[in-house]
């Protein structure tokens, strides 16, 4: 990696959107940083990159290990000295239909753990680097079912997750807006992974393009917002 190359750091890269979004900002010039928990899966994706001729590397990553966050933050600092980017991609969806009275807790915890507390730490943890560099572009990965204006019944701990996902983003805009480091979220509509099923509309392609949009901002570009399709969408 040269010294001026931008880098970014992608969670749950090992497949769907976050593999899109790694290919994508990998193609704009960009060292990509795959992150999973599973090695094997992690390793096999960045490899694939590589031998397209991209610049992308793996760490692994469990973003409910607060632990590994730690060790994975000081490690970047050390071999990159750097992060431009960080895209808060991996997510579980776990409650689909269930009744907020009829779901487990241990669902709703581990939803929050993987959704909202996954994504707050790392980003604690990698915003010093971007701080350094006074320069950072965070997005967060929500839904539509982050959407208050159109809350309803149901999918609760999922919801209820994207919801947290998308106040920590107006939070963190705000206390970064003074060291250009941009912080947004997204709905990447209903897309054709694991978690969407093969009868989803959308391809991978199509939701990474804002990801990718907000991960390359310019300076003058939006922070704190709710994007789809690169436009605002309602909280
Ligand atoms: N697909 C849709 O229709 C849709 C709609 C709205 C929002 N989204 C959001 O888009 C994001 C990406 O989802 P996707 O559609 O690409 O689904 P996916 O194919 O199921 O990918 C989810 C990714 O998250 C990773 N992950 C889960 N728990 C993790 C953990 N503890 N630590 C690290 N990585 C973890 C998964 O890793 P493993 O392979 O190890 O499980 C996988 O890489 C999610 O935040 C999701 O909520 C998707």
């Amino acid at each position: 990696m040269n010294t001026t190359q931008r880098l970014a750091l992608v969670t749950g890269a090992n497949r769907g959107i976050g593999l899109e979004v790694s290919r994508q900002l990998a193609r704009q010039g960009l060292h990509v940083i795959l992150t999973s928990r599973d090695e094997g899966q992690g390793q096999q994706a960045a490899d694939g990159l590589a031998a397209d001729g991209l610049a992308a590397s793996y760490l692994p990553l469990d973003v409910t290990d607060g632990q590994r966050i730690e060790r994975l933050a000081a490690l970047v600092q050390r071999e990159y000295g750097r992060l431009d980017v960080l895209v808060n991609n991996a997510g579980v969806y776990l409650d689909e239909g269930v009744s907020i009275f009829a779901v487990d807790e241990a669902t709703i915890r581990e939803t929050m753990e993987v959704n909202f507390f996954g994504a707050l730490l790392l980003t604690r943890a990698l915003v010093p680097l971007m701080r350094a560099n006074r320069y950072g572009r965070i997005v967060n990965v929500s839904s539509g079912y982050g959407s208050m204006h159109e809350m309803g019944g149901y999918t609760g701990a999922y919801k209820i997750s994207k919801v947290a996902l998308n106040a920590m983003t107006r939070i963190m805009a705000d206390e970064l807006r003074r060291d250009n480091i941009k912080v947004n979220t997204m709905n990447p509509g209903w897309v054709r992974t694991a978690m969407g099923g093969p009868h989803a509309p959308r391809s991978p392609a199509e939701a990474a393009d804002t990801i990718v949009w907000l991960a390359t901002l310019p300076n003058d570009g939006p922070t704190g917002g709710f994007f789809a399709d690169r436009r605002p969408a309602m909280w």
